[in-house]
This record gives structure tokens, sequence and C-alpha cells, in this order.
């Protein structure tokens, strides 16, 4: 039997559960992060793309003065009262909450409303399954109530629903692409100014993501972890953020920083200027530089900033065997498990898939889950 898009499935759940249609229908997609990884706290640059999976939610005025929710992939509800929102004991509930919370703190006033959720974005693959539900259900709790922001302002308020409600101190690159991607483009974005500058992927370019099936959870003390040593790095070098030294300075003014600091702040440094000059590859379509930088920016990841795991590395290898000079591939995302992209031209792309398909196994002993994906929209009301 085929599975039912999440769109289908979201619309469906509701029918069946609040006996009537949703308002509206709203979704906000995942993404891949083609490169810089971990810049984004440190006011540094990123260069990420939607991808073709979402959060759908569709969405009604409730019939209390409750908001209500119900997943169609956890199989489970949620009620609480808008004006007393404490956390939730089930995790993708929190990120409800969270956003109801700060929309409302942020002066919005939002309306008790009836959801029901469905996403196809794999969960825990650094593919950014939570921003897409923040952001669609923030952009859905929002058009309920008639109140239209602009999308920067948007994934502001997840960031901080996310850094307050749920307690992980990520940056703003998930939420703001989820709320701004263009299709066929990726972002560069400076994450100091957030201005965002779209770069056209070529035609013959295939984004090719592979998920290692091990699972990562950013709320895990690691990324935490990881932000606080950059933080100490900044301040010993006596700025406000890594993103305000260059390589020279890195090393110049390094005395009596602690060597695990320094790795942390070189990666860091290392990888802002590799953003920088991938996104001049992507354009120039230069896939030999592009690849080049992507195999650094996965050694950078290992050995300086050591959120990759023997496995993903493994992958990223494989990958970069089979692709050559055509491109190059790298672990995405937060760290410690997850997908590797890969960037190739479209007709290497299923030589690549073949051979991992045949090659990688997951944890478990299966074939990787690998698909081929379109630069997706930003996050858009569906109907
Ligand atoms: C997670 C965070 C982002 C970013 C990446 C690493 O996806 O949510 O803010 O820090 O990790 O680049």
């Amino acid at each position: 039997m085929p599975v039912k898009d999440a769109k289908s499935r979201a619309f469906a759940a509701y029918v069946e559960e609040y006996g009537e249609k949703p308002e509206y229908l709203v979704r906000a997609p995942g993404r891949v992060n083609i490169i810089g990884e971990h810049t984004d706290y440190n006011d540094g640059f990123v260069l990420p793309c939607a991808i073709d999976r979402d959060t759908v939610v569709a969405i009604g005025p409730s019939q209390d003065n409750n908001i209500k929710s119900l997943s169609c992939d956890f199989d489970a509800k949620d009620e609480f009262n808008p004006n007393q929102i404490n956390p939730s004991s089930q995790e993708w509930a929190q990120y409800i909450r969270a956003m109801a919370k700060h929309l409302s703190l942020e002066g919005h006033q939002i309306k008790a409303a009836q959801l029901s959720l469905a996403g196809d974005v794999p969960l825990g693959s650094g593919l950014s399954s939570s921003a897409s539900l923040e952001i669609s259900v923030g952009l859905a709790l929002l058009k309920q109530a008639d109140i239209e922001i602009d999308p920067t302002q948007l994934a502001q308020i997840a960031q901080k629903a996310e850094n307050q409600f749920v307690g992980c101190s990520c940056g703003i690159m998930d939420q703001l692409i989820s709320a701004k991607a263009q299709k066929d483009h990726a972002l560069l974005i400076d994450c100091r100014s957030l201005d965002t500058s779209a770069i056209s992927i070529p035609t013959d370019v295939a984004i090719v993501i592979v998920n290692s099936g091990i699972t990562h959870s950013n709320t895990g003390g690691e990324y935490n972890e990881r932000r606080a040593q950059c933080e100490q790095a900044a301040q010993h070098y006596g700025v406000r953020a890594l993103r305000d030294i260059n390589m020279e300075i890195l090393d110049s003014q390094r005395t009596n920083l602690e060597d695990m600091a320094y790795r942390r702040a070189r990666h860091v440094v290392s990888e802002n200027e590799r953003t920088l000059s991938a996104a001049k590859a992507l354009k120039d379509n230069d896939l030999q530089k592009l690849g080049a930088l992507m195999r650094a920016s996965h050694a950078s990841m290992r050995n300086d900033f050591e959120i990759t795991l023997p496995a993903i590395d493994s992958l990223s290898d494989m990958m970069n065997d089979i692709i050559g000079n055509n491109g190059g591939a790298r672990m995405t995302g937060g760290g410690f498990g997850g997908c590797v992209v890969g960037i190739t031209t479209t007709n290497k792309a299923d030589n690549l898939i073949e051979h991992i398909t045949a090659k990688y196994r997951t944890p478990l002993d299966k074939t990787p889950a690998i698909f081929k994906c379109k630069a997706w929209y930003g996050a858009n009301i569906i109907n």
C-alpha cells in the first residue's frame, strides 16, 4: 500500500479526530546543510538548502479555550491552556508548547486552536525535523489568529523557543532556512546580520543524502558543551564571537588557551572561510573545489570539533571515494550521527546511490535510506 503523504495524513487525521475540516494546512521543510557546521551560534556563515520533506500542520478553531494537538507520527495527543503553558513530557509536544509560549511572549495574540500534525522529515537525522515542526506550528498558529510576520522574525522566535523552552542552545540556521528557503537555491546566511543571499544550484548538480541510521539528539549535552567551549575561546581572544577572528589571530594570540578550546576555535574559524569559498564554488559550478572544501570540513569536524563517529567517517570516506573529483561528501547537521550529504553531477548520482546501497550497512545491519533531494521552498500556507 502506498504511504500517504504528510499533507493527506494530517488532513485525514484532523477530520477523524475533530469531526470537521481544518481551516488551513501549513507546511515547513527540513533542511540539509551543504557546509558551515556549528558556525551559526558563533555569528558565522552557513550554506543550507531546504529539502523536499516537510512537517504539515492542519489547523482550525478550537471548540473550547485550549490548544489541542494530535501527532500522526507518534500516535499521541496533547492539550494545554494557552494562558498557562507548562512543559510537556512528550518531546514532540514540547515544540508546540514552546512556539505557543514564545509567540505570546513576543506579543502575538494567538488563539485557542486544534491541530493535527504529520511529517516526512526523518527524525533525529540531522535534517532538522524539529525546526520544521517549530516553523510549521508557528506559522499555523499565526495564520489561525490572522497575524502576518516576517519569516526572519518567525525564525528568531522559534530559535528562542528552542533555546529557552526546549533547552537546546541551537543557532538560527535551521529555523531560518525552514522559514525562508527558495526553490532550487541554497542560502548563504550571515548569522550575525541575518542577511541571506540565494545561490542557484546548477541544474546538473545532484544532492544525495544518506542516512547513517545512527540517530542523535541536539538536546543531548554534547551540543551545548561545544557551544560553551566556543564562547570560552571567544572570551580568550577578547571578541564577541569567533566570527571576529581569522586564522592569523587564532594562532598569534593563542598563548594560554588550552588545546581543546584552541581546536574548537580552529574548526569554527576555518569553517567560516570554507563556507564563503564554497558559496563561490557553487555559484561557479566548480564541483572539484566544492568537494575539496566539503572533505576539509568533515576532517575538521572529526579532528578539531570531534562531533563525528567512526561509522560516519567511513560512510563519508566511501562516498568521497565514489564521487572522486566530481564533488564531495561530509556529515551534515549537529553531529554524533545523522546523515552524510554528497554533492555530485546528476549523471553520477545513481551510481553513487547504487554503490552506497551495496556497501554501507546501518547499525541494525540494514541498507541505508538514501534520497536525492530537491532544494525546496520555505514554509507556506498550502491552501
Ligand atoms: C543543529 C543546530 C543548528 C546548528 C547545527 C550545526 O542543527 O540546530 O543551529 O548549530 O546543529 O551546524
